[in-house]
């Protein structure tokens, strides 16, 4: 049976207190068996997360890591440092790293090996633009994005990795993928690995993220390929980050 993962991706919000109640209230939910909780807070507050979430469950993870082990690379943070801190994910490929900070297909991909080499697992981000999309160039994009980190790692790598469709039009916009439009290009993301490895294709997780709420899950998660979602704006709050989880059961 497929187990669901619900990943809230806090972005650069929060602040202690702030981490300490919505880990608090997601703590004194009742567990469920067949959706997996991670958490993606900002590296100050790992630690806190590692403090807390030890025990219960509920992952945690960065939300982007250099690719280099160690050295002279001022403001970075490590693979060997996430493990240090008990994290279980890092997203890599993120669009924000992608756009906002430059990160081409080459760098998410040594990003993706680094984590795998650690005992990270990645959860590769991919997606269209708008203009991407209305130009008709939605799989022409996703697949530029996979084949990269194939070609670096290799099908194999997927057996131990995370994949997220996020179309950056729905990232933050309160425009949601439809369902169909979602299932498309998560069967399309399966397919292109199952061709080169069926069972790791059969088993890889995808999930979708972009404007994902307590309404709108339920109907995503009940696709055949969308196994999860990536959360941004909706796991700043425990309610709302819970009500995507009951919706997935
Ligand atoms: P929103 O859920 O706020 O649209 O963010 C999605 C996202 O980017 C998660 O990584």
């Amino acid at each position: 049976m497929r187990k669901i993962l619900v990943a809230g991706n806090w972005k650069m919000h929060g602040s202690s207190s702030m981490v300490s109640s919505l880990l608090d209230g997601l703590l004194a939910a009742p567990r469920s068996e067949s959706i997996d909780l991670a958490v993606f807070p900002p590296f100050p507050y790992l630690a806190k997360a590692q403090a807390m979430l030890a025990g219960s469950g509920i992952a945690w993870g960065a939300q982007t890591l250099n690719p280099l082990s160690q050295g002279a690379h001022t403001g970075e943070v490590s693979a060997p440092m996430l493990v240090d801190l008990g994290c279980r994910y890092v997203l890599v490929g993120h669009s924000e790293r992608r756009t906002i900070y430059g990160e081409n297909d080459e760098d998410v991909a040594a990003r993706f090996a680094a984590a795998l080499e650690y005992g990270l697992e990645p959860i590769l981000c991919v997606g269209e633009t708008l203009q991407e999309r209305e130009d008709g160039r939605t799989e022409a994009v996703v697949e530029r994005q996979l084949q990269a980190v194939l070609d670096h790692s290799g099908v194999e790598a997927f057996g131990r990795a995370v994949m997220a469709y996020e179309p950056v039009w729905a990232i933050g916009t309160g425009k949601t993928a439809t369902p169909e439009q979602a299932q498309a290009v998560h069967a399309f993301i399966r397919d292109k690995i199952a061709s080169r490895d069926d069972i790791i294709g059969g088993q890889l997780r995808i999930l979708y993220g972009g404007s994902v709420n307590g309404s709108n899950a339920a109907d995503l998660f009940a696709r055949e390929d969308i196994d999860g979602g990536l959360v941004g704006g909706a796991s700043l709050k425990a309610e709302d980050f819970l009500a995507i989880r009951d919706a997935a059961a």
